[in-house]
């Protein structure tokens, strides 16, 4: 059998809630959620860096917990909830990390930010009243070229005890 072929038939059938709305994709074994979310759903805001696991871009949140989407495989994700930067702040407002990246200029090309923002968001739900070495801590993941970091720290540290929920209400 053609390679192809092959994989067509290999395909699995995988339900998962993305940004809180259910999904139901055909995907390869091999496929990792990176890819089907980005190819298979669109899901461009999810960004594909080294595709190894070093840089951090791809970040999305797993049942809340952060995860590298290249390295998980997409049957992986069945039966889980996955969030999206778009899971967070809702429909014409901000979620309060949001806001605090544009108002300390944390984003400079924004490759890195999507990734940035669920760290942090996670982060801050479980420590809400980090020092700054614990924010860099917690983001030394994933990887920025442009801002030297200073920045995205300042954000994130200004966000810290919001106690906010993904949507960016009071949790
Ligand atoms: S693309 Fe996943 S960690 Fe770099
Ligand atoms: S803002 Fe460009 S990589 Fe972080």
């Amino acid at each position: 059998m053609e390679t192809a072929a092959a994989d067509a038939a290999a395909r699995v059938r995988v339900r998962f809630a993305l940004n809180g709305s259910p999904v139901d994709v055909w995907a390869a074994p091999h496929e990792t959620l990176l890819a089907v979310l980005r190819d298979t759903l669109g899901a461009t805001e999810v960004k594909y860096g080294c595709g190894e696991g070093v840089c951090g871009t791809c970040t999305v949140l797993l049942d809340g917990a952060p995860i590298n989407a290249c390295l998980l495989l997409a049957v992986q994700a069945a039966g889980r909830a996955v969030t999206t930067v778009k899971g967070l702040g809702a429909e014409g407002r901000l979620h309060p990390l949001q806001g605090a990246f544009v108002a300390h200029e944390a984003a400079q090309c924004g490759f890195c930010t999507p990734g940035m923002l669920l760290v942090a968001h996670a982060f801050l739900a479980d420590h809400p009243r980090p020092t700054r070495d614990e924010i860099r801590s917690a983001i030394a993941g994933n990887l920025c070229r442009c801002t030297g970091y200073t920045r995205i720290v300042d954000a994130i540290e200004a966000c810290a005890g919001s106690g906010t929920d993904a949507r960016g209400e009071p949790a």
